[in-house]
């Protein structure tokens, strides 16, 4: 781990997956200006990384009495459009951890400032925790990238500070930190209404293969919701058959299932995308959907191989093109 100042301390190193939502019905907006969702959430195998290490006195930064001052620093490697200051839900993550946990002067160090000013953090007199992010989740894809970075802070500093708080404590402090949040705490496949926050686990038999494009212009999933209350109206469709068909391992008939009821939305904004979506169908795969708010698609085909084959055919459309399967599990962690 990079830093600056300070004996290296204990560390702690988590992994956590994309999301993609294999159905996604907007049932209409809501008085909180959320809408109202019904939703099929799974875990796919891209990810990002998240060590997080506290340095200072040995032993005294996971004192509970220690704990109750603590500086923060970020580093990531995601380029300029990945937050590195108290914007980055990482670092919201923390500041709400610690003030369920009891770090009541959680002071955020910002980098760049840090950088020129250098050395001034006194180890000795408060410890602090450095976050260091490896972004492998397309960045404003739709995929929950900031959101599994969230989970991933949530996770790793619940165990770095010692705060010994359940899943199902993270879980409702990752709400307030965005909707995707939750998922991403617990990873999986889950069935999700209300603002995408209300989860419940549903069966997933096997694997399923799939080919992940993005594109260069990402899209603000706020402007896609609005995009969707100015073009779309509400309806009732139910991801039934998505759901018979993870349980019944059915590639062919999830790919004839994939619905997201944000794709016309995103298509307004983005007319390419639905030409890219036809290239995809063309190529072979068994459906394609746009992945949350997009503006990333998926492809699903009935194997790797059939999945490399149509990321082949369709690589020049993209600015880049990968595989992955799913379900991904979770979040990993592993103590440094
Ligand atoms: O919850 P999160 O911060 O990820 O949401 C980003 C934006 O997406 C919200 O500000 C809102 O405009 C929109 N959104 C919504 N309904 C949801 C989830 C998100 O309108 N269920």
């Amino acid at each position: 781990m990079r830093h600056d100042a300070g004996a290296e301390g204990p560390c702690v190193a988590v992994r956590v997956p994309a999301k993609i939502n294999l159905f996604l019905g907007v049932r209409g907006r809501r008085p909180d200006g959320y809408h109202e969702l019904v939703t099929v959430f799974q875990t796919l195998s891209l990810y990002d990384r998240l060590r997080v290490g506290l340095i200072g006195p040995p032993g005294q930064g996971q004192h509970p009495a220690a704990r109750r001052r603590m500086r923060l620093r970020l580093w990531h490697d995601g380029g300029a459009t990945v937050p590195s200051a108290e914007d980055n839900l990482a670092v919201q993550a923390a500041r709400a951890l610690g003030d369920a946990a009891g770090v009541i002067d959680l002071a955020f160090v910002d980098e760049r400032a840090a950088r020129r000013a250098l050395p001034d953090v006194d180890p000795a007199a408060t410890p602090y925790t450095v976050l260091d992010l490896r972004k492998g989740i397309p960045v404003a894809g739709g995929m929950a990238g900031g959101s599994a970075d969230a989970a991933a802070a949530l996770v790793a500093l619940n165990e770095l500070w010692s705060c010994r708080l359940d899943r199902d404590t993270l879980r409702s402090l990752g709400a307030d930190l965005g909707s995707d949040v939750p998922f991403c705490v617990v990873g999986g496949t889950a069935l999700a209404t209300g603002r995408g926050t209300a989860l419940a686990q549903v069966l997933c038999r096997g694997t399923f293969h799939w080919v992940v494009c993005t594109t260069e212009q990402p899209l603000s999933t706020a402007e896609v919701y609005r995009a969707w209350d100015a073009h779309c109206d509400a309806n009732e469709v139910q991801p039934d058959a998505v759901l018979q068909a993870l349980r019944n391992e059915d590639a062919e008939a999830l790919g004839a299932a994939l619905h997201n009821d944000l794709e016309p939305a995103a298509f307004v904004l983005r007319p390419e995308l639905a030409e890219h979506k036809a290239a995809l169908l063309d190529a072979g795969a068994l459906g394609a959907v746009l992945s949350g708010s997009g503006p990333t698609l998926l492809a699903l085909s009935e194997s790797e191989s059939g999945a490399a084959a149509v990321a082949d055919a369709v690589a020049s459309r993209f600015a880049a093109v990968s595989v992955a399967h799913s379900p991904a599990g979770g979040p990993e962690l592993a103590k440094g």
